[in-house]
């Protein structure tokens, strides 16, 4: 959902920008830029595509001068490509931007940094100008010249317009605010003017506090490696930076306390290893994650998380989950467990749609968002949706450094994933799913449940090593995988607590190989999904035999509903455990994973899912890490 960065100090701002944007890449991807500021000179360099376009085009400046079309003289020519060429060198005052489309096609036209009319003023920005369309129409009534589709230009349009009227940038950028209705993260830099701005409402932006120096990002892990002094800008505030002083404002100009948190974040490390792919590696610390999150969670018997919550679960009626994407696949599973093993009535909500409708909670329901990234924009307004209706308040996340962390404390569980880069979800994924586990054994632990918290603190913590052994078998799933590459069409089943997995398998193979695939409830099949099936399309089930009665049916259930679809010619695919000798003969590929009882049986039948994906994909050529049009972070609504 784009990504920001800065820099004013004493260093080379191109560099830190660059890298800044590296780190950044996870939020967007479609187009990046960085503009630099020295004297009363700017140079606005952009490109469309991935980052290395940019790096490139900014290796071959001085050399091909004809590939740098966007300096801000119109005039372009030999004396402006060298100003421009020291720029790069000197500069080190700067922004920069790494794009995710909304307003306007991903070329290089929408790539920010944008500018005002007579290119006084660079801009970058996260979020959505929701008035633009009005605010564009009425600037342009008044004579004021477009050149892009995006909302962002009109903020630079309506800077330049107060400027015009004889206000200084600070006043121009207030001003332009009070008339924006949406969401903004911004930075702006202008050929006279010594100072960065700052303005934020909805969308993240951190200042990483230096000496002589600051920083800009949109996540504070992109600047920890240089500080870890961080500011958190507040909705509606304004910030004002030199090397040497921020100063903070609302959006009246009244100053306002800073308030300096120490982020006990250590720098991502964005290194492959062995691996050739970040979604390689970060399937392969899965077994290391969860037998981290599993060892730090019980103290003999008892749970040793969710300690510093607010509340007892016994005083609450219901649970509403809220999320997006796999955080939702997460958080069905989660509804299984807790209604199965702690009697309490479950919802889930994706995030969009609770914020559809007034929520209709009150103080004794729960709602917990559950955000691998801590940022997403509906999750976060879901969350605050149910907080104005008096409901209690609770996130799941991987960030402790979040808006939601922040907006759900004291009321926190931080799953211990570590960074993911690559943009689609595996081991942050299980490790929500595994929280869940978790969650179920501590609600039953404050209500006092007749629960058997021995032996399934003892399946639990047999769940690292069944993963680790389902990853040992990642040649063996290739071999059987691959020649699905070629099929257009893919269909998940499952029932009961596998069926959010069959939704994750389907997501996961969509957003890696761009192949269409639906995840449905193995039972609700024949009620319409049952049409698309030929043998074009294959049938992926995932059916775990059962230890009780309830799981058993289930389990028989899910055979019967696949053999109507195997009658209709699919190729049929299922996902079943070593010892199960029923599925040999009733199926065209049986992918094994090693035994596990039916309820702890999600977290695994997710790993040959996501090997399927990735297989699919690096035989497509698809760029695994990085899928078309997706960002890790989704900061819009
Ligand atoms: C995006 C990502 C998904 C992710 C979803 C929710 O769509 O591409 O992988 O599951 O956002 O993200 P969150 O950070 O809230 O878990």
């Amino acid at each position: 959902m784009c990504g920001i960065v800065g820099y004013i100090g004493y260093k080379n701002a191109k560099e830190i920008l660059l890298e800044g944007l590296k780190s950044l890449s996870y939020r967007g991807y479609d187009s990046s830029g960085i503009a630099l500021k020295e004297e009363s000179s700017l140079l606005i360099v952009k490109s469309e595509g991935k980052l290395e376009n940019l790096e490139a085009k900014i290796a071959s400046f001085s050399i091909i001068p004809t590939l740098v079309t966007d300096l801000t003289s119109t005039n372009f020519n030999r004396e402006v490509n060298a100003r421009g060429q020291e720029l790069l060198d000197k500069s080190t005052c700067g922004i920069g931007h790494t794009r995710w489309a909304t307003h306007g096609k991903p070329n290089f036209t929408n790539s920010h940094p944008h500018q005002d009319e007579v290119g006084n003023i660079a801009i970058v920005h996260n979020g959505i100008i929701k008035n633009f369309f009005d605010l564009k129409a009425k600037l342009e009534d008044e004579g004021f010249v477009f050149k892009t589709e995006t909302d962002t230009e009109v903020v630079a349009q309506l800077i330049y317009k107060f400027k015009l009227q004889g206000k200084d940038l600070k006043s121009a950028l207030r001003e332009a605010l009070k008339l924006v209705d949406g969401s903004y993260a911004i930075a702006v830099i202008a050929k006279d003017d010594d100072k960065i701005y700052l303005a934020k409402n909805q969308s993240p932006l951190i200042i990483g506090i230096g000496d002589k120096e600051n920083y800009i990002a949109s996540d504070s892990s992109t600047v920890v490696q240089y500080t870890n002094k961080i500011l958190r800008l507040k909705d509606k505030q304004i910030a004002v930076l030199s090397a040497n002083d921020v100063i903070v404002e609302d959006l009246e100009g009244n100053s306002v306390a800073i308030q300096i948190i120490h982020s006990t974040q250590t720098a991502s490390i964005m290194e492959k290893g062995q691996y050739k792919h970040f979604l390689e590696k970060e399937i392969h610390e899965q077994p290391t994650v969860i037998s981290k999150m599993i060892a730090d969670a019980f103290v003999d018997e008892t749970i040793n998380e969710f300690k510093q919550l607010d509340f007892s679960f016994k005083d609450i009626s219901k649970i509403t989950f809220v999320a997006c994407g796999s955080a939702y696949h997460a958080a069905l599973v989660g509804k299984n467990i807790i209604e199965h093993w702690a009697k309490i009535p479950v919802d889930v909500a994706i995030a969009s749609e609770f914020c559809s409708k007034p929520a209709l909670v009150s103080k004794t329901d729960l709602v917990i968002g559950i955000s691998q990234s801590g940022e997403t924009a509906d999750t976060l307004a879901a969350i605050k949706n149910a907080k104005s209706a008096n409901a209690k308040i609770m996130a799941i996340t991987n960030k402790n450094d979040s808006a939601i962390f922040d907006l759900c404390k004291p009321n926190n569980y931080v799953t211990p994933a570590g960074i993911e880069v690559s943009v689609a979800s595996t081991k942050a994924f299980t490790s929500q799913v595994l929280a869940m586990y978790l969650l179920a054994m501590k609600i039953c632990q404050d209500k006092k449940l007749n629960f058997d918290f021995q032996s399934n603190i003892y399946e639990l913590r047999a769940l690292p090593i069944i993963i680790g052994e389902c990853i040992e078998r990642e040649n063996q799933y290739k071999s059987q995988m691959i020649k699905y590459s070629n099929y257009r069409d893919f269909l998940f089943l499952s029932r009961g607590v596998n069926y959010p997995i069959a939704l994750e398998g389907a997501l996961k193979l969509k957003e890696l190989s761009y192949i269409h695939a639906t995840g449905y409830p193995s039972g609700e099949m024949k009620h319409g999904p049952i049409a698309i099936l030929d043998s074009t399309v294959p049938v992926l089930n995932i059916a775990i035999s059962g230890k009780t009665e309830f799981e058993q049916t289930i389990y028989k259930k899910t055979l019967s509903n696949a053999e109507e679809a195997k009658a209709r010619m699919s190729p049929s695919i299922v996902i079943a455990c070593d010892s199960d000798e029923n599925v040999e003969n009733l199926f065209d590929e049986v992918i094994r994973i090693p035994d596990v009882s039916q309820i702890f049986s999600p977290i695994v039948a997710t790993i040959p899912l996501q090997f399927l994906a990735y297989f699919i994909a690096e035989n497509l050529g698809k760029d695994v890490d990085q899928p078309r049009n997706l960002a890790k972070s989704v900061t819009v609504e």
